[in-house]
């Protein structure tokens, strides 16, 4: 029986950090509103020219490669999770693909939003588990900061999202109970319309138009209550689903790296599974929510400040637009 360890993590921020005393200058917003209700302190933002999602992805998997002790050469698959692509099409699993020396391998997109690393996680899985694929490279990548009116208008979502990546190199072992022991993955369209950017789609007979810039119809849109109050039910369900499906319980959990969408919803996922501080990883208050990058980012720095150690049982969750929602187990 084959499975799939993670053999290298690696991440990227760029350099620019924005704080809410800088959102508060350009837009109706305060420092104590934004941490009040969000836990966030700064985030970072792309430059122009610098960083691209394909270029902060190729960062974080350069990092990723090296602690792996793999060559780009013999990497045989790349998912890449991201809502942000650098083009409409084709997809920035590509362009990741031509920054370092890979061969033509499949590198492909999956667009599940702030669940996206652990649906591109679940995939490069499924391949390693048939023996399709050897090593695989998992990342998410987003430049969220482009997206939003840093305005009075935008500033509901402007002060809550960040720019990142994150990036996994998966191994495939037949070590038993090691490596990703289970994910699980959920969707509901019916909430599509709750957290979306309906422009440009292909829906309407122009995909865009001047008029929708000053409408405001080129901005996402958040039903933020609605969200919020799935995120409190679904992270919860999901993790134990997960665990259950493994015989585990809340308290075999070593550490919990839940998709940073608010630090309010971290916490309250932390107090229903009675997890101490210890055990759960918070860091919005550095980066905000960087949607596909966050549990990679999350992920990387918990390895890198020696919170994973061997044979730990690690649980990462994420919730987010579609709505999508997700789970995975990993022995490290
Ligand atoms: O990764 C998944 C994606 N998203 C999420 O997980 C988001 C989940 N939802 C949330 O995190 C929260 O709903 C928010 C942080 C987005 C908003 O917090 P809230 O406590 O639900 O606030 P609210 O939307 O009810 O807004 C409260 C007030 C409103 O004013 P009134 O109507 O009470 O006068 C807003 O207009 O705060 C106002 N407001 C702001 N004030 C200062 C909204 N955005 C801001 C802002 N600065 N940036």
């Amino acid at each position: 029986m084959l499975s799939s360890k993670i053999i290298g993590v690696g991440m990227y921020v760029p350099e620019t950090v924005v704080t809410n005393e800088d959102l508060s200058k350009i837009m109706d917003t305060t420092d104590e509103w934004i941490i009040e209700r969000t836990g966030i302190k700064e985030r970072r933002f792309f430059k122009e020219g610098v960083d691209t999602v394909s270029s902060m992805a190729a960062h974080a998997a350069e990092q990723a490669l090296e602690r792996a002790g793999k060559k780009a050469e013999e990497i045989d698959l790349i998912v890449m999770a991201t809502l942000s692509s650098d083009y409409n099409f084709p997809g920035s699993g590509v362009l990741l693909q031509r920054k370092l020396p890979f061969r033509q391998i499949p590198a492909f997109d999956v667009k599940a939003q702030c669940s996206g690393f652990i649906f591109a996680l679940s995939v490069a899985d499924q391949f390693i588990k048939t023996g399709m694929y050897k090593n695989a490279l998992v990342v998410g990548s987003e430049v969220q900061s482009n997206v939003f009116e840093k305005s009075d208008r935008g500033r509901n979502m402007a002060v809550i999202f960040g720019d990142g990546a994150g990036a996994v190199v998966l191994e495939a072992t037949e070590e038993k109970n090691k490596g990703i022991l289970t994910t699980k993955l959920h969707s509901d369209g019916h909430f599509a319309e709750e957290l979306y950017l309906e422009h440009p789609g292909s829906r309407r007979k122009e995909r865009f138009n001047a008029k929708m810039m000053e409408t405001g119809e080129l901005l996402p849109y958040m039903n933020g209550k609605l969200v919020f109050v799935n995120a409190l039910k679904y992270f919860p369900e999901v993790i134990r689903e997960a665990l259950a499906s493994c015989n585990l319980k809340d308290e075999d959990i070593d550490l919990l790296i839940p998709h940073q969408a608010n630090a309010r919803i971290t916490a309250a996922v932390q107090k229903e599974m009675n997890l101490p501080d210890e055990k759960v990883i918070s860091n919005i208050h550095k980066y905000g929510n960087t949607t596909a990058a966050s549990i990679p980012i999350g992920l990387c720095e918990a390895w890198e400040q020696g919170r994973i150690k061997e044979g730990d049982l690690i649980a990462i969750a994420g919730f987010g637009s579609g709505f999508m929602w997700a789970s995975a187990l990993i022995r490290w």
